[in-house]
């Protein structure tokens, strides 16, 4: 794919450049708790805009159900990127309708515009072909250029993604750039050891993650929700802890596989377990108590790894050369189960490794629990990304 800056050079003054971007930052009503993907799209419309071109930012925010709904607006988005570019950005208050063409229509050479949510019309996501194309050419008709920029949601088969680009002269912007350089680093040349820590609810949402990364990490750390899965195929008792029964015969396979391929397996050997599943709105005491993980009684639901395991965890960490880390450890929202997600956090930070994180709500989580950043060879939103904290998913 050509790079923006071959874009760039081939001349893009006065020409209408579409970017797909993320913007699909976490709100609280309709202010941003964490602006990192606006951030991060800023070099790209930087860059275009200083060259001239009249920039027309689109994103999704969210998974409205393909009509308007005020809740996921981009209108504080458009606001917080004009911030952070020092200009105004004009807001279409529609995708492809009267607002975008008027908007775009008005935009002077150097100018920013952002549509507002692509997934506000049906055609973004359809499964149909023929709505989405539908769709793509309207987008279309708003642009002569496109740059691919949206790096967190370049899986998906959707018109501003899949389809809009085959209709216009097209590039890749900075971030897929940066981010596709840190994933070659995970996967040709990979420094050892090469540690990957999963978490998350579900083992179903980690099968591909695993199937790919088993042959090629050193050591693999469960955590979270799926942990319980592998535990129970060892032949523990998870008392009321998640549990996918049907991903049983998987998890055995992997833990063979790994132990023909000499891939260390790391378990949580402790959990913190409650009666019931926390409150997550009133943050009330939980009252947990740690548990052995190889005997979590009856009446206990596993929500964290405990101390023994935060500790096995770190130093498994200490002396990686590269870590590969998607999903939390427990149920971090809740302040009784976050030691397990910030221990990898901080075991991530004290550690000296090439260290990328992916997944949905990977910054927003670390960021929110105070966790610091440490410069240098780290990324956010690797692919593999799940997005457990966005839909709502009862259990991490
Ligand atoms: C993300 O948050 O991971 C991306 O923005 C993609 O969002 P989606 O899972 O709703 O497509």
């Amino acid at each position: 794919m050509k790079t923006i800056d071959e874009l760039v050079g081939e001349g893009v003054s006065g020409k209408r450049v579409f970017v797909r971007a993320d913007l699909n930052v976490p709100l609280d009503g309709d202010t941003i708790t964490d602006d990192g993907r606006i951030r991060a799209a800023v070099p790209t419309i930087k860059k275009l805009a200083e060259s001239g071109a009249r920039v027309v930012v689109a994103s999704h925010l969210g998974r409205p159900k393909g009509a308007p709904d005020p809740q996921f607006s981009l209108a504080p988005v458009a606001r917080r990127l004009g911030e952070l570019l020092g200009s105004q950005v004009a807001f279409a208050t529609d995708t492809v309708g009267d607002s975008a063409k008027a908007t775009v229509g008005g935009i002077t050479d150097g100018g920013v515009t952002l549509l507002e949510n692509l997934r506000f019309n049906a055609g973004e996501t359809s499964k149909d072909d023929a709505e989405r194309g539908a769709f793509a050419d309207e987008l279309a008709a708003l642009a002569d250029a496109y740059v691919s920029d949206g790096f967190g949601a370049v899986h998906r088969k959707h018109a501003s993604v899949y389809d809009l680009p085959a209709r216009l002269p097209h590039a890749a912007g900075s971030l897929i750039a940066t981010e596709v350089g840190v994933l070659k680093k995970l996967t040709e040349d990979v420094e050892r050891p090469y540690a990957v820590v999963l978490g998350g609810a579900k083992v179903s949402d980690k099968l591909g993650v695993i199937d790919h990364l088993l042959d090629k990490a050193d050591r693999l750390l469960i955590g979270g929700g799926m942990a319980y899965t592998f535990l129970k195929a060892k032949g523990y008792e998870v008392g009321k802890s998640l549990l996918q029964e049907d991903q049983l015969p998987a998890v055995k396979g992997y833990l063979e596989r790994a132990e023909e391929l000499g891939v260390e397996f790391v378990l949580p050997v402790d959990v913190l377990a409650a009666p019931e599943f926390p409150d997550l709105k009133t943050k009330a005491p939980a009252d947990p108590t740690v548990v052995a993980a190889d005997a979590i009684p009856a009446e206990l639901e596993g929500l964290d790894i405990g101390p023994e395991s935060r500790k096995l965890y770190a130093a498994k960490l200490a002396d990686a050369a590269t870590v590969f880390w998607n999903g939390p450890m427990g149920v971090f929202e809740h302040p009784d189960f976050a030691e397990g997600t910030k221990a990898v956090a901080q075991g991530l930070l004290d550690s000296p490794a090439f260290t990328v994180v992916g997944g949905g709500g990977h910054g927003p989580a670390r960021r929110a629990r105070g966790v610091g950043v440490k410069k240098g060879g780290r990324q956010e939103n690797a692919p593999g990304a799940t997005h457990e904290e966005k839909e709502g998913k009862k259990h991490n």
